[in-house]
């Protein structure tokens, strides 16, 4: 990357401002849930403690729409965070002012602050200079190792880096790098395997993957739509009808592009959209009316393994059924699955793909999993994200 990255400016007892990604799950309780995001924010944390640097970090967590909401405050993910590093973490009800000034000046070398949620001022989300001018005013060194928010045009993520260096943190540069050399310099074979549910979320995706990939394996429930624009009928199963048209166009750019573009040939189908459902396994040229598919079958699983497992990079973005239902969860398993046993690169994008490795246990196998929803796919489509795009060049 020719962006500036921590490696290369010196933090040595400096106040450094980092925006990290903490838009963590939490239950009823405010109990975190998944705390990948705290983990993964380690590496950069712990570099700049070692260097007696003053940390002060600026996250989101939800949707808070500008307002103060009780639910939203980061004091949870202060003591969760204060957990993993084994010290004290001081956090503060806001970001800007008085008190978030008092706060910084009273920091120790090493000593963290949490600033509130972000997402508290209306300011950020609207990228106000002004407002990115005062979070900069607290600091000397702006880090950006929010991967999963490069993709917002927001004032700590990007206005800020108008008026401090601006440089990547290691979370975000893992992720570009890993991610940039799959698109840009891949090992080949280079497979993806796309799934979900809308076609719509993933075109640019498969837009972009098309002029890299040599293989593209499609499952859930996007399938469907590209089956109906083979002239098949698909039951109940999900389709959208007004992207029939460009999932033939994608077909056809396939073709152009001599990427072998693979379909289920068979599925399993359900009587309704429910756990214990009756259900049963059929080819996809004989999915009955009334019946909807819920997930790939086993002859397409196996294929897609096979193909999968003769690939030097792969990348997968998006479940192959309805994995949170066991009776579905096959397809998705068999992928993941088979994604351990790459010799080479493998990349699960955030969301639901990651969620399913994780939770299957798998994750350590997977060479690298996003913490980039939106951002990651964002990426694959080939955007420039605007949190990489305003870090200072080298
Ligand atoms: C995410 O979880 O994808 C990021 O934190 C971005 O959140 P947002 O979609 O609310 O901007």
């Amino acid at each position: 990357m020719e962006k500036m990255s921590l490696q290369d400016i010196n933090v040595d007892n400096k106040t450094v401002l980092v925006r990290f990604d903490y838009n963590v799950p939490m239950d009823e309780e405010g109990r975190i849930t998944d705390d990948t995001r705290l983990r993964e924010s380690l590496p950069t944390l712990k570099y700049l403690m070692s260097k007696g640097a003053k940390i002060v970090i600026v996250s989101h967590l939800g949707r808070p729409g500008g307002k103060i909401v009780e639910k939203l405050r980061l004091d949870p993910v202060a003591r969760e965070l204060e957990g993993l590093l084994g010290v004290p973490i001081k956090k503060i009800n806001s970001c800007i002012g008085p008190e978030a000034e008092a706060a910084v000046a009273a920091l120790e070398p090493g000593q963290i602050l949490l600033l509130e949620n972000v997402r508290f001022y209306p300011e950020e989300e609207k990228n106000d200079r002004e407002f990115a001018r005062k979070l900069a005013g607290l600091a000397e060194i702006y880090v950006n190792d929010a991967f999963g928010a490069a993709h917002r045009a927001h004032a700590s993520i990007s206005a800020i880096a108008e008026f401090l260096p601006a440089v990547a943190g290691f979370l975000l540069e893992k992720e570009i790098s890993i991610m940039g050399k799959a698109l840009n310099n891949p090992e080949r074979p280079f497979l993806a395997v796309l799934g979900g549910a809308k076609v719509a979320d993933k075109i640019g995706v498969i837009s972009n993957l098309l002029n890299k990939v040599d293989t593209l394996l499609i499952g859930g429930g996007m399938a469907y739509t590209f089956l109906r624009a083979q002239g098949l009928e698909v039951g109940k199963s999900i389709v959208e009808e007004s992207k029939i048209e460009l999932a033939a166009e994608l077909i056809a750019k396939a073709k152009q592009n001599g990427v072998e573009f693979i379909l289920p040939e068979d599925v399993v189908v359900a009587k309704e959209f429910k756990e214990d459902a009756e259900h049963k396994v059929v080819p996809v040229t004989a999915i009955p009316a009334d019946w909807m598919g819920l997930d790939i079958g086993p002859k397409t699983a196996e294929k897609f393994r096979q193909k999968i497992i003769n690939s030097s990079t792969v990348i997968w973005n998006g479940p192959m059924g309805v994995f949170e239902m066991d009776a579905f969860a096959r397809g998705t398993q068999a992928v993941a699955e088979a994604l351990t046993n790459v010799q080479g690169t493998t990349i699960v994008g955030g969301g639901d793909s990651a969620a399913a490795v994780e939770q299957m246990g798998m994750a350590e196998r997977i060479t690298h999993i996003s913490t980039g929803g939106g951002a990651s796919l964002e990426f694959l489509e080939g955007k420039d994200l605007p949190g990489v795009v305003a870090l200072s060049d080298k």
